[in-house]
């Protein structure tokens, strides 16, 4: 996203798969979210999919997306793929946090 609010970013050490997911945040919702995954079709159906349950619900909604929510989401995924959703989860929160850093930092 041109001109994100925020960006999280978070890698599985690992397998090495590292996620992007930019916010544009308006009236504390979410308005835009995208990603950009380098990793494995797991990790960018991960990644897509916590895209769709995260536009439009509030910060708070969104962080408590976690990783059983996108498998679900998602079909289910085979165990050793789990993780790949847990990437999405935390690199969501990690883009959460950092909007709101940064929402601090203008505050003061
Ligand atoms: Fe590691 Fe998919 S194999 S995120």
């Amino acid at each position: 996203i041109k001109d994100a609010d925020a960006v999280g970013t978070n890698a599985n050490d690992r397998c090495g798969d590292i996620m992007k997911v930019y916010l544009k945040v308006k009236d504390n919702k979410i308005k835009d979210i995208k990603f950009h995954t380098l990793g494995c079709p797991s990790a960018i159906a991960s990644s897509d999919v916590l895209c769709e349950l995260a536009k439009g619900k509030t910060l708070e909604q969104a962080e408590k997306i976690d990783n059983k929510e996108i498998v679900k989401e998602l079909g289910g995924l085979p165990v050793i793929k789990l993780h790949c959703s847990v990437l999405g989860e935390q690199t969501l929160k990690d883009a959460i946090k950092n909007y709101r850093e940064k929402q601090a930092r203008k505050s003061k």
